[in-house]
């Protein structure tokens, strides 16, 4: 155990050895623990958290858990509860070592939420669905919950549902006998009949017509499935996961998608956020991208050293419309171009260093102009984790946790009903 005077003087520890876990004061003299927090997840070290924090700060709490820190405990705090509160996260981290999801980069609570609902399933057979816009990293998380389940070393099949036709997609998915149609020469295995004592991920399954949707209903019942132009079902042994980018509530209301199928897809959601809405991840995706690079990178003179902070700060103030996709791509063609050495603003392209799309035209949507990092705006997100912040911190205790957030109680209760946070 290690003990600093100072922020820098802890930031300069960390930097030249690791830790198990920091105790993060908010409060110090010259950088506060909230500079501390967020040089070090800036720099890409993902070392476990914990704030300490006075009574009468919550909000600053919240700001630590967006900039990647693992909880905050009041001051004063006694051993017995420091102890406890290192154990819960320590454990809540220990999901996260399996070497399946290892390649999911990301710090932020977010992130951290969908890599432990990641190591929750994957041991079990459910069916998972996997929402999210493009790009956010579906199907990065359908081969982690693959490897991380006792199918891994069993085949992990992808098919993506919105690129082929129905009759095509049918035969493609269950197979077919030989005749069947013009052109079906031989007898052929259908996708499921591959992925056999593996997993399926259909992606884009929001996409399938009518007759598919029952065919597929059919097969998550019967665990069976029956080849074009034959009549005998074959048992298959198949995980699903599936996953979309529609509004499979407003598809399902429309009737363009069968409620039936879309209750057997969802007994397991996990919902994959759109980066501008976790831009903490951004600094650890960079990074991760720039490993990437270096690994494929034969020649040591190309191999890329990081960042300038005004590059970073400019991919933090980007709203990445392609989500971690582009991302990616932005950093590797940045890799290309720099040549080695570290990446500057001019490396990046011209609409990311334009900065957000939305600001430049000056849309309804545009945020306040302010200079800071956008993640540290409240609002009733914020607030909602807030209160449930202080609802765990006084352990359920209400009268304690309106003190903890310094709102009165009447209020919180109120705020409790609103944000569904009274069961
Ligand atoms: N959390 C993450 N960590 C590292 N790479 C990621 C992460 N999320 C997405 N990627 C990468 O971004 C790209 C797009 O991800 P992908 O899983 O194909 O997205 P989707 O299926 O949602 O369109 C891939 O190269 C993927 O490896
Ligand atoms: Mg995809």
């Amino acid at each position: 155990m290690d003990a600093a005077p100072s922020g820098d003087a802890g930031l300069e520890r960390l930097r030249a050895d690791s830790y198990d876990m920091v105790l993060l004061d908010l409060r110090m003299e010259g950088r506060t623990g909230l500079g501390v927090l967020e040089e070090l997840r800036r720099s890409g070290n993902d070392v476990p958290v914990v704030m300490l924090t006075g009574f009468a700060t919550v909000d600053s709490a919240v700001q630590a858990l967006k900039l990647g820190a693992d909880d905050y405990i009041t001051k004063p705090c006694d051993n017995d509860r420091l102890r406890t509160k290192i154990r819960t996260v320590l454990a809540r981290r220990e999901p996260v070592l399996g070497p399946g999801a290892a390649r999911i980069a990301g710090t932020g609570t977010r992130m951290r939420e969908v890599i432990r609902s990641i190591a929750r399933v994957a041991p079990t057979e459910s069916t998972v669905l996997l929402r999210g816009a493009t790009g956010t990293g579906k199907e990065l998380v359908a081969r982690a919950i693959h490897e991380e389940s006792p199918r891994r070393g069993r085949p992990f099949v992808a098919v993506n549902c919105s690129a082929l036709a129905e009759g095509v997609l049918e035969s493609e998915l269950f197979g077919h006998a030989r005749g069947s149609f013009t052109g079906a020469v031989a007898d052929r295995k259908g996708l499921f009949e591959e992925a056999n004592a593996g997993t399926l991920f259909l992606d884009e399954v929001g996409d399938v017509s009518p007759g598919m949707q029952a065919k597929l209903l059919r097969v998550l019942q019967e665990r069976e499935v029956t080849r074009v132009g034959t009549a005998k079902p074959v048992p298959v042994d198949v995980r699903v996961v599936a996953a979309t980018h529609q509004d499979l509530e407003k598809l399902v209301e429309e009737g363009r998608f069968r409620a039936d199928l879309y209750f057997r897809l969802k007994v397991f959601q996990i919902k994959l956020p759109e980066l501008r809405k976790r831009p903490e991840d951004i600094p650890a995706l960079a990074s991760a991208a720039v490993a990437r690079w270096n690994e494929r990178t034969q020649d040591a003179s190309r191999r890329v050293a990081g960042f300038s902070d005004e590059a970073l700060a400019i991919m933090a103030e980007y709203d990445w419309p392609g989500n971690v996709r582009e991302l990616m791509t932005t950093v590797e063609h940045a890799c290309i171009v720099c040549d080695g050495g570290r990446i500057l603003p001019s490396h990046l392209p011209e609409e990311v260093r334009a900065g957000p799309a939305e600001e430049r035209n000056g849309g309804v949507d545009s945020r306040p102009g302010e200079s800071g990092r956008r993640y540290q705006t409240p609002g009733p997100e914020m607030e909602r984790e807030a209160i449930r912040l202080a609802l765990e911190e006084a352990d359920g205790n209400r009268t304690r946790a309106a003190t903890l957030l310094g709102m009165g109680r009447t209020t919180l209760w109120q705020k409790l009903k609103e944000y569904g946070l009274d069961s």
